[in-house]
């Protein structure tokens, strides 16, 4: 038994927000002595050759990250990385801080293995999470930067806002990733339209004198279609590459009465789908567009599958709400296990196993 199965009761009994705020509280106070940060890296890294990855010009030493959400403004990024996550994705960070929706706005889905949120962009804004990577430093690991728009802001200013916040924080990132698809925030115009997009990724390009890697990020719920089109932007631009997914807005198959709350949801049920269109992806794309593969990871098998769908890493935040400080390294180390039943040499090896032809 681990230490956390026994406080996961305890902390399950908070509020789904509070608990969150309690956890974070913990590694933030975790991260701030060098003991307890080497504390916690001798109990939780794992390394192995086999799951390095070279992406981006950036060495990750394994494939599996944190997704934005957990830490929006950049307060555990040491002790994630101390935990074992090959890299940690801040954000969404906004040009300004922001309140985000009422609470309470983040609902777990017990008996599906989900959580439903409505945060809305609440975070502290550009300004205050460039100090804080100032002072604090940025990890050991890789960092990616969620950049978003102000949920006050129409069409015009919405672009001038992901230009801010690129401005300011792609400095310190590997990876930038333009957020268009957060079902929670109350959008006047439609952040996904190709014109809008072009918009975007034209300013950014301007903005891009580093050439840090710009990717996007969409959601489980569009059609192939507009993947499709969204694919061939994505192209058009030379970007470097897809999130995907964000949460969903379907409610399908799902028992817990939390359900009945609006937001996107995350976790198990979105997990098969989330693989689906990674693999759709990787199809359309012959596996030459590098995919980061997010929704309902929790275990090596279910990152796995995701490698072999087309992603060459993988991130998580439900399946480390739900499984605790030890999912990086379970996960790492089973993944070992599962390559070298399969044959894989590396994680490399393994992507778009199950859809690139490699005759
Ligand atoms: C509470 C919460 C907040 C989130 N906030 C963000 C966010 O600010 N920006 C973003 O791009 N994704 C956000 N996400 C989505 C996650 O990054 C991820 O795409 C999604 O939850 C699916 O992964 P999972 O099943 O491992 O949770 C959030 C998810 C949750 C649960």
């Amino acid at each position: 038994m681990t230490l956390y199965s026994r406080v996961r009761p305890l902390a399950f009994k908070l509020p789904a927000e509070t608990a969150h705020d309690l956890g974070k509280r913990t590694l933030r106070a975790a991260q701030s002595t060098w003991p307890t940060r080497a504390a916690l890296s001798s109990a939780y890294q794992y390394e192995h050759p086999a799951l390095a990855v070279d992406l981006f010009e950036t060495r990750f030493s394994n494939p599996v990250g944190v997704a934005a959400g957990f830490d929006k403004n950049a307060e555990v990024t040491h002790a994630l990385a101390a935990l074992g996550f090959g890299f940690v994705e801040i954000g969404t960070v906004t040009p300004y801080p922001q309140d985000g929706n009422d609470r309470p706005r983040l609902f777990r889905l017990l008996e599906d293995g989900g959580m439903i949120n409505r945060m809305g962009f609440n975070g502290q804004g550009m300004e205050r999470v460039k100090s804080r990577l100032e002072s604090d430093g940025t990890p050991e690991i890789p960092l990616g930067v969620n950049v978003g728009k102000m949920n006050s802001s129409n069409e015009r200013e919405a672009i001038e806002d992901y230009r801010r916040v690129f401005d300011r924080l792609s400095p310190f990132a590997d990876y930038v990733v333009v957020n268009v698809s957060c079902p929670n925030t109350p959008d006047e115009f439609d952040e996904g339209s190709p014109e809008h997009l072009r918009s975007i990724f034209e300013t950014l390009e301007a903005e891009n004198d580093r050439e840090v890697p710009i990717l996007v990020k969409i959601g489980p719920d569009s059609p192939d279609e507009s993947m499709f089109d969204l694919v061939d932007i994505v192209r058009e631009f030379d970007l470097d590459g897809i999130v995907a997914t964000n949460t969903s807005t379907s409610r399908r198959d799902l028992e817990s009465p939390q359900q009945e709350e609006w937001g996107g949801l995350s976790g198990k049920p979105i997990e098969e789908r989330s693989t689906e269109v990674i693999r759709t992806l990787a199809d359309y794309t012959d596996g030459e567009l590098p995919i980061i593969g997010v929704g309902g990871v929790d275990s090596a098998a279910s990152a796995y599958e995701k490698i072999r769908a087309g992603a060459s890493l993988v991130q998580l935040y439900t399946g480390f709400v739900y499984e605790g400080p030890s999912t990086a390294k379970r996960i790492n180390r089973g993944l070992v296990k599962i390559l070298e039943r399969d044959g894989f040499s590396s994680v490399e090896d393994a992507v778009g196993a199950d859809v690139v032809d490699r005759s």
